[in-house]
């Protein structure tokens, strides 16, 4: 005679792999987060070490909490369920009970308000007495940024000493976009009309992303920009390097800046215009089309040659170059340096 397991119930089985699989991914999840290197738990700066370290005793706190009111949910459970000759217990009317578990949620979120309101004034004090300001101003899909004080316009590209204070004055061109360096300092709104601003000081020097994250139209996720931290020195060459005057052009980058001008690039490609980014000492930064994609001078050529092909939705039209004016013009553009 054979016998033959019981069938499982199969949402039972279901609801057992819910389990397992969240607590698997509640469990990992900071796991994943530490393990990459652009994380806001791999914070660059003091203020965004303060608030990974925040993020941490809340982490540690929810998970006692979360343990406390589970296991005396499950003891209540079992102890004072009905058995034969006895009636569940009933709690109605505890007073003491009542106390407890009104006092014990007030004292808890009351310490969370305090540590937050402390991070949150310590991630956004300043700390030298001569801060760098930049205006930073968010367009679709691209991150402009101004730094008034050295004239110098740019984009794609935040070069910031390291150890200074930086304040950025956060906007936005069109619609509402939010401005995120995860491992320097909290995300920030980026609206028309008025800054928001953000403190910081870097801490380590070294290459940073920063994200649009604010859902602002169908190329947000291509909206990227790198935070360049280095040292006073450098950051001083890089705002002497950006202040210098072009070289005249030559041969076919000559040939390339009359496209420049006739197929209309210079009118959109100016800070006056602002409808695409200003384009001096392009050749200079390491990513294209809002960081779509690196600037090499091959990318360079295929994002003239087809834009919507590498950003679906770009602002920037197609002009339907010939081979030898993309040439051109990508000599025109890597001679400005
Ligand atoms: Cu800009 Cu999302």
């Amino acid at each position: 005679m054979t016998t033959t397991a019981p069938a499982t119930n199969p949402s039972r089985r279901r609801r057992r792999i819910a389990i397992v699989l969240g607590a698997l991914i509640l469990g990992l999840a900071p796991g994943f987060a530490l393990a990459d290197a652009t994380s806001p738990l791999n914070p660059a700066s003091s203020g965004a070490g303060g608030i990974a370290s925040l993020f941490w005793l809340l982490l540690i706190l929810a998970g006692i909490i979360f343990v406390g009111v589970e296991g005396a949910l499950l003891y209540a459970i079992f102890h004072f369920r009905e058995r034969t000759g006895r009636a569940a217990a009933t709690f109605h009317g505890n007073t003491r009970l009542e106390i407890i578990w009104t006092a014990l949620p007030i004292l808890l979120l009351g310490t969370i308000y305090v540590l937050t309101l402390r991070t949150m004034t310590a991630a956004t004090t300043a700390g030298g007495s001569d801060p760098v300001d930049v205006n930073v101003i968010g367009h679709q899909w691209w991150w402009e940024f101004d730094y008034p004080g050295e004239k110098v316009v740019t984009a794609g590209e935040l070069h910031v000493p390291v150890g200074e204070t930086i304040i950025l004055h956060v906007r936005s061109a069109d619609v509402i976009h939010s401005f995120w360096m995860p491992q320097l300092a909290g995300k920030m709104d980026a609206n028309p009309g008025f800054a928001n601003t953000i403190t910081f000081t870097p801490a380590k020097v070294g290459v940073y992303d920063a994200i649009c994250s604010e859902l602002c139209g169908v190329e947000h996720a291509l909206m990227r920009a790198r935070v360049i931290v280095e040292s006073p020195a450098d950051y001083a060459a890089w705002v002497r390097q950006q202040q210098a005057s072009l070289p005249v052009p030559s041969g076919l980058a000559q040939q390339g800046e009359q496209i420049y001008q006739t197929e209309s690039c210079a009118s959109c490609h100016q800070p006056s215009a602002a409808a695409g980014p200003d384009l001096s000492h392009v050749a200079l930064r390491g990513i294209l089309a809002g960081g779509a994609i690196p600037n090499t001078p091959d990318n360079l050529a295929r994002w003239l040659a087809d834009p919507q092909a590498i950003k679906p939705g770009t602002k920037m039209p197609n002009y339907h170059l010939t081979p030898d004016q993309i040439k051109a013009l990508t000599a025109y553009l890597e001679s400005r340096r």
